[in-house]
């Protein structure tokens, strides 16, 4: 059997458990978990997204945990060489190159908006947002972005080197490796991201009723808001289709990271009870520690009608507008420290799922091309901060935007059916259990058996049709476009196609490099 030697290796189990969890908690599970469930049924929304969790997630996670392991046995650590281990064909490794494309354009823009994060921790510090009012919050934001100014930032500037900032660090953890970086980033930064949303939820929970001469506004109606379900909502299909792209965007799969992780793993190392412990970790972390934090906090200080506005408004919204004016307001205590504490473990949440954004086009470049590492991640953050300009300077365009929904909610189902059927159908369903199987701290349920092979791909085709049929037609053809954004809009899909032209020629170039290697 091959093995995976001279590659990199994870050093412990538990520095693996905690990249792989890094990998998938991030700002989906703080940011955009609360906003989903509220706008969409409370706690109905968890029953299409618990079904999601059963038949699409933790399958998703089998496999790709399962092709990433298989294809690191053959120096393989990016989907297209995976692919072109389970399927002979010369079109296998192009197919795969979806997962380079999807990590890389989410990395681009998920960079930018994680270094706010960085950026508003410090600005929590320095007390920068204390006694905003609504009105003023959002032109704080909204200036901080570069859009208009305000008595805090007349430019983009500061927001640009913190960009830098961020994306340095990111591609310095990239630079020191799989153990020596991403392993120890997780090792740090994964304790204190629980430790900081324990404390605040604690602190949330505690906080009762901010402003007793309106009792209506406490934290226990922020959870019934956040947990009464409404179950008239679920006959509305758009429900369940939100509940699908939560679950692929915060457990991170279709995105074509987790197979880079387990790409270095020792042939025999667990992926079963691995796969549902990082699964399990991401769930409590978005059901429990999420759900806890940023709504019921709302519901306290803003009172049910202005959370509902809070969060049809979106995740940047709640989480830079409505919690910078609640920490910085004189009704919660120490709201300096705790703002801190908010944006850090939102900042340790989105760096952790950076990384591993980076990873697979820098594996590709390693196991494929033969570059070193340095080489590597040098010519990837090259390449990121050249795309990342158009993020920064047109993110009123819609730019971000439509990046997050072409390769962050689309592309995600349409990567995850190619690697379901490739896996369970081509290269085999008894072939991929066995895989997923070996080495493992426990026998996987053979209900899953089933479920991989039959349930997940089907419910990925409906949801695949369906979605293209609700949002993704209409959103080609610029339906509801502003038509001031059009341009824009169409200066993101030029970026995207380029990227993804690039990516198909490097992939073709690696594999006519090898045949040339082989005739030689
Ligand atoms: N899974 C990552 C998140 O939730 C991408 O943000």
């Amino acid at each position: 059997m091959p093995q995976n030697t001279e590659r990199e290796q994870w050093g412990t189990k538990i520095g693996l458990i905690l990249a792989v969890a890094g990998n998938a908690v991030g700002l989906g599970n703080f940011l955009r978990f609360p906003v989903q469930a509220a706008q969409n049924g409370g706690g109905a929304f968890m029953i299409p997204y618990f079904i999601f969790f059963l038949i699409l997630g933790i399958p998703l996670m089998w496999i790709e945990w399962g092709i990433g392991r298989h294809g690191g046995k053959y120096r393989h650590g990016s989907a297209p060489g995976m692919f072109d281990v389970i399927w002979k064909h010369k079109m296998a490794k192009y197919f795969g190159s979806l997962g380079l494309f999807i990590s890389m354009v989410i990395l681009i823009y998920y960079t930018y908006i994680e270094s706010w994060t960085l950026g508003f921790s410090i600005f929590s510090v320095l007390g920068l947002y204390s006694g905003e009012t609504s009105e003023t919050m959002r032109t704080f934001l909204s200036s901080y972005q570069g859009i208009g100014e305000s008595a805090h930032f007349s430019s983009i500037w500061p927001a640009y080197f913190l960009m830098l900032l961020t994306f340095t660090i990111n591609f310095w953890i990239l630079f020191k490796g799989i153990s020596k970086g991403i392993e120890k980033l997780a090792r740090i930064a994964m304790p204190l991201l629980f430790l900081f949303a324990i404390i605040l939820a604690i602190r949330i929970v505690t906080l009762g009723t901010p402003d007793p001469s309106v009792p209506e506004n406490s934290v226990a109606n922020g959870f019934g808001f956040i947990w009464n379900p409404n179950f008239s909502m679920l006959g509305d299909p758009k429900i369940w289709l939100a509940a699908a792209g939560q679950i692929f965007f915060t457990l991170s799969v279709g995105m074509g990271t987790i197979h880079a992780y387990a790409s270095y793993l020792k042939p025999d190392d667990d992926i079963a009870l691995s796969g549902l412990t990082t699964a399990s970790t991401n769930a409590f972390a978005e059901v429990i520690l999420g759900a806890s934090i940023a709504i019921p906090v709302a519901v306290a200080f803003f009172g049910l009608d202005a959370t509902r506005e809070i969060a049809s408004g979106g995740a940047f919204n709640l989480g830079f507008v409505s919690m910078p004016i609640i920490f910085g307001s004189d009704a919660f205590p120490m709201g300096e420290l705790f703002g801190f504490m908010w944006f850090l473990l939102l900042f340790f949440a989105g760096i952790t799922s950076s990384v591993a954004m980076g990873q697979p086009v820098v594996a590709f470049l390693e196991d494929e091309f033969g570059m070193d590492r340095k080489k590597a991640v040098a010519t990837l953050a090259i390449v990121v901060l050249v795309a990342v300009q158009f993020v920064v300077f047109f993110l009123k365009y819609g730019f971000l935007d439509e990046m997050d929904y072409w390769a962050g909610t689309f592309g995600l189902v349409v990567f995850a059916l190619i690697e379901t059927i490739l896996f369970m159908w081509v290269y085999g369903a008894d072939k991929a259990w066995k895989e997923m199987n070996a080495g493992g701290d426990f026998t996987i349920p053979k209900v899953f058996y089933y479920i991989m092979k039959y349930v997940t791909p089907i419910i990925l085709m409906i949801l695949l049709v369906w979605w293209g049929v609700q949002s993704a037609i209409p959103k080609l053809l610029l339906r509801d476009a502003d038509p001031a954004n059009v341009p824009y809009i169409w200066g993101a899909r030029i970026l995207m196609l380029a990227i993804a032209s690039g990516l198909i020629y490097i992939v073709k170039k690696a594999w006519d490099n090898k045949k040339s290697e082989e005739i030689g």
